[in-house]
């Protein structure tokens, strides 16, 4: 059973324009696609193509207009408590709780989930300890560099022990050396606990450093590519992926474009 399966799932907003118009746009049309237990998936696709609208169907936050999304076999939207403490989220922002320290805020997840209280700290602990934050567990948010609160974000997530990890564009704030060091974190952390993942990321270079699996889309939200990276390194090679991805997304693979991250953040 795919642990993630979207089955011609569409999304429309109504758009209003000008007086007594109103329109539907969509944002995702006819997307399918599934993600096997293990697998950790990198999805790219231009500004604006539906990425962060499939994502937050993903995480239940919004319904599908048509189609069917699946996580674990659970609608999220309508079935939202029965994936809770399954499913662990990092967002672009680290949404940490400023009146939190480090450590207060990678108990709190375990706290909504109603873990006992002598395990909580140990458990936060042994995360901040993974995530290279011994000495900063009793730091407040703002005494953190953005890297590190944005390690404090992984550690939440994974303090839950959730089977699936889902991220939008956690690294995109970072400097390219700190994304570096936190997406090889995030792959090594997803791997060894054999989770499932998703991430969510403008950047190729990080798609190509994380996903075992690069899913394209295109506006409106559906998929044109799917691609296996080992087999793809292990036959064209690097740089033929990275214009295949390119081409995918309908970038123009200028000589200075095919290095960089793609697409300037909305
Ligand atoms: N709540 C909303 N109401 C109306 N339109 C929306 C809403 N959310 C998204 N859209 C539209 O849906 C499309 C897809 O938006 P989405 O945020 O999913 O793109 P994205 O791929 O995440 O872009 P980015 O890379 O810039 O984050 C856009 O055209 C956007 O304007
Ligand atoms: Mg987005």
């Amino acid at each position: 059973m795919s642990v993630i399966c979207f089955d011609g799932v569409s999304k429309q907003f109504a758009v209003r324009a000008g007086r007594g118009t109103a329109s539907a746009n969509y944002a995702v049309r006819g997307l399918s696609l599934q993600v096997a237990q293990g697998e950790l998936v990198a999805v790219v696709g231009k500004t604006g193509c539906g990425k962060s609208t499939m994502f937050n169907l993903l995480i239940g936050l919004t319904a599908a207009s048509s189609g069917s999304v699946a996580v674990l076999g659970h609608d999220p939207f309508r079935d939202f408590a029965g994936l809770a403490g399954k499913v662990g989220v990092v967002f672009q922002g680290d949404r940490l709780l400023p009146w939190r320290s480090a450590l207060a805020n990678v108990e709190y997840g375990l706290e909504l989930l109603k873990a006992p209280r002598e395990n909580r700290a140990q458990v936060a602990r042994h995360w901040l300890h993974k995530l290279g934050l011994e000495s900063h567990m009793d730091k407040y948010p703002h005494a953190l560099s953005g890297g590190m609160r944005q390690r404090v974000s992984i550690a939440r997530a994974f303090a839950t022990d959730p089977e699936i990890l889902l991220c939008d564009e956690p690294f995109s704030a970072l400097d390219e050396i700190n994304a570096a060091l936190l997406r090889n974190e995030l792959r090594r952390l997803v791997k060894e606990s054999n989770k499932t993942g998703m991430l969510v990321t403008h950047s190729i270079r990080e798609a190509m450093d994380v996903g075992d699996r690069i899913l394209v889309l295109r506006a409106p939200g559906h998929l044109v590519a799917d691609f296996r990276v080992a087999d793809m390194l292990a036959t064209v090679g690097g740089a033929a992926l990275k214009r295949q991805i390119l081409e995918a997304m309908g970038q123009d693979a200028g000589p200075q474009e095919a290095g960089a991250a793609v697409g300037a953040a909305a």
